[in-house]
């Protein structure tokens, strides 16, 4: 394995051209890059030829790639020719690595562990290729170019689109003067990128939408977007490490059936996304769930390439099982190409602004970075798939870990405390000070502090100790200083003989419209306060 940075560029070398082929894959509607990203990446000093027609199922006119900057070639060979990087979307077609410079780059779904063979051809062309399936994604700052989570986002919310083109009901229930709409029952099974995408689709089109994974740590994200998470009846995790689930134990397996029979029964619709990576896809919808189902009902089985989850899946086609459609297109997020392209182009921008950290054009593929390590498969013709796992956070220090509880503990996060010495220095002054006021101060004067010095220590412990439950902090704590203010400019405004500061025989002017004015503006403070919390609750709220 090859751990040295890459080749340095030199000064005065010419910046790189990135090439963007038309995707040659059946009914591959995507493109590498849109017109927008283009201009973006010139900025970071490269150029870009695109080949004519490359954006045209997604809606990209060779004009608007000019337009934005790029030099649009006539062919492939052209295209190929002239690139010293290639982003693609589809693995590359054997006649297309030939088309490849000797020594390119390439970045693309590559799948090596499915496509031995074209990691063999790519090395073959002392290629250096960069595989974006293969980005570690539990790494955080990876996530501005996970394409994976991109393209099954736009594939989860596509299926949704689907069964409701071939259910033929409403989603949402409707009372109508021809009768009452139930609403449509939908079950996902799976809630991992493409099935919460599924879920909050379904949810905001108005359906009913249960959910069931083997990982119980989704069941809050499954409620978050307005579905029921539904248990499986037998107490086992299926959480595998990295957000990936485990093969579950027979008995789980045959409980989980269990509950599947039902929720079919019930279901109109039902999404199937589960997936253990580099497993085939499990089997959790069986013919005679199929048959149990009403006939009408939909199930979009996301799995059908890796097998499917359900027993009468065909990959790629949609049929109709005991009146059941059973759709298995294996190319939902193509099927709302503009929308996946610009993502999938923003994923690959943010990767080689990695890359060119210069901003001079041309890409360094530094393998001492994780999220690069992880991504390169290939280096100047050497294999280098598998990286190695991704080094271990050291454990925090014990001292780290106390610090949470002292924040808890004084309610408002105020950071580590205060050491001793200093405590002690800050009492002892403070002390000294009040003696002196005590020794030489008028009486009235003192009545006054000792009144302030109190007031103080209440409004203190009275603000900070507001427990923020039904507002953000901020405006739990902005209230519990209005409601202060309120209460002092009340006490200033009373008459006398309600305890009313008149009653000192004080005069009234000046202090009477000041005490009126606090009143007014902590009013709007309050009541605008309330009235903002609930339009921003009613965003939430269908
Ligand atoms: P993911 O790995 O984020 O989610 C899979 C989920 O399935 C995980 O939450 C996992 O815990 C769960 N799971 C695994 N075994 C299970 C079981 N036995 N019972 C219940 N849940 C189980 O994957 P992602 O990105 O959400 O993709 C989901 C599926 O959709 C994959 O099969 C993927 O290949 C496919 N996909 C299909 C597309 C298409 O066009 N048809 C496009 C994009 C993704």
């Amino acid at each position: 394995m090859q751990t040295s940075p890459g080749p340095t560029p030199q000064r005065g070398e010419s910046p790189q051209r990135i090439g963007i082929p038309r995707e040659t894959f059946p009914l591959e509607k995507r493109v590498a890059t849109v017109p927008d990203v283009v201009e973006k990446l010139i900025k970071l000093g490269f150029t870009v030829a695109v080949e004519s027609g490359a954006g045209e199922a997604a809606h990209f006119s060779d004009e608007a790639y000019r337009a934005a900057g790029a030099e649009i070639l006539p062919d492939a060979a052209a295209l190929w020719a002239a690139s010293d990087m290639v982003f693609k979307v589809r693995p590359p077609s054997e006649g297309e690595v030939a088309l490849m410079r000797e020594g390119g780059m390439l970045i693309d779904f590559i799948w090596p562990a499915q496509n031995p063979e074209l990691m063999q051809q790519l090395a073959a062309r002392k290629a250096t290729v960069l595989a974006i399936d293969c980005l570690p994604r539990t790494l955080s700052r990876a996530q501005k170019m996970d394409a994976l989570t991109s393209m099954a986002g736009v594939s989860g919310y596509r299926a949704v689109i689907e069964a409701a083109n071939a259910f033929g009901r409403y989603f949402n229930g409707q009372i109508t003067a021809a009768g009452k709409v139930p609403p449509a029952k939908v079950f996902i099974a799976g809630a991992g990128v493409a099935g919460l995408a599924a879920i909050g689709t379904a949810a905001n089109l108005g359906a009913i939408v249960r959910a069931n994974d083997t990982r119980a740590e989704v069941a809050d994200q499954v409620k978050s977007l307005g579905g029921e998470f539904v248990k499986v009846d037998y107490e086992e995790d299926g959480a595998g490490g990295g957000g990936y689930a485990k093969v579950m134990s027979e008995g789980f397996q045959a409980a989980q059936r269990q509950m599947y029979a039902s929720q079919a029964k019930d279901a109109d619709i039902i999404i199937t996304t589960a997936l253990i990576p580099g497993k085939p896809a499990p089997k959790l919808i069986t013919a005679e769930m199929v048959q149990s189902m009403q006939p009408g009902s939909v199930i979009v089985d996301m799995a059908a390439e890796q097998g499917g989850n359900c027993e009468l899946t065909v990959p790629g086609e949609a049929v109709v099982r005991h009146g059941v459609t059973i759709i298995g297109y294996a190319d939902l997020a193509s099927r709302l190409a503009k929308q996946s392209s610009t993502l999938y182009a923003t994923n690959l921008l943010r990767l080689t602004e990695e890359l060119c950290k210069a901003k001079d054009g041309r890409a360094v593929v530094n393998m001492e970075d994780d999220a690069i390590r992880g991504l390169t498969v290939i280096k100047d013709g050497e294999i280098t798939w598998p990286a190695p796992p991704l080094k271990q956070a050291p454990a925090p220090a014990p001292k780290a870990a106390a610090a949470p509880v002292a924040e808890k503990k004084n309610g408002h996060g105020a950071g580590a405390p205060m050491p001793a010495k200093a405590l002690v220095v800050i009492f002892a002054v403070a002390a000294l000070l009040f003696a002196l006021i005590g020794a030489y101060a008028p009486a009235a004067f003192l009545g006054h502090f000792t009144v302030f010095v109190l007031a103080c220590f209440i409004g203190y412990m009275v603000v900070w100790n507001v427990t923020p439950a039904l507002h953000t902090p901020l405006m739990s704590v902005t209230n519990a200083i209005s409601s202060i203010i309120a209460i002092g400019a009340l006490v200033q405004i009373a008459p006398p003989e309600m305890g009313g500061a008149g009653a000192s025989g004080r005069p009234e002017g000046l202090i009477l419209w000041l005490a009126f004015a606090a009143l007014v503006l902590t009013a709007v403070n309050m009541f605008g306060g309330f009235a903002v919390t609930r339009r921003m609750l009613a965003m939430f709220r269908k």
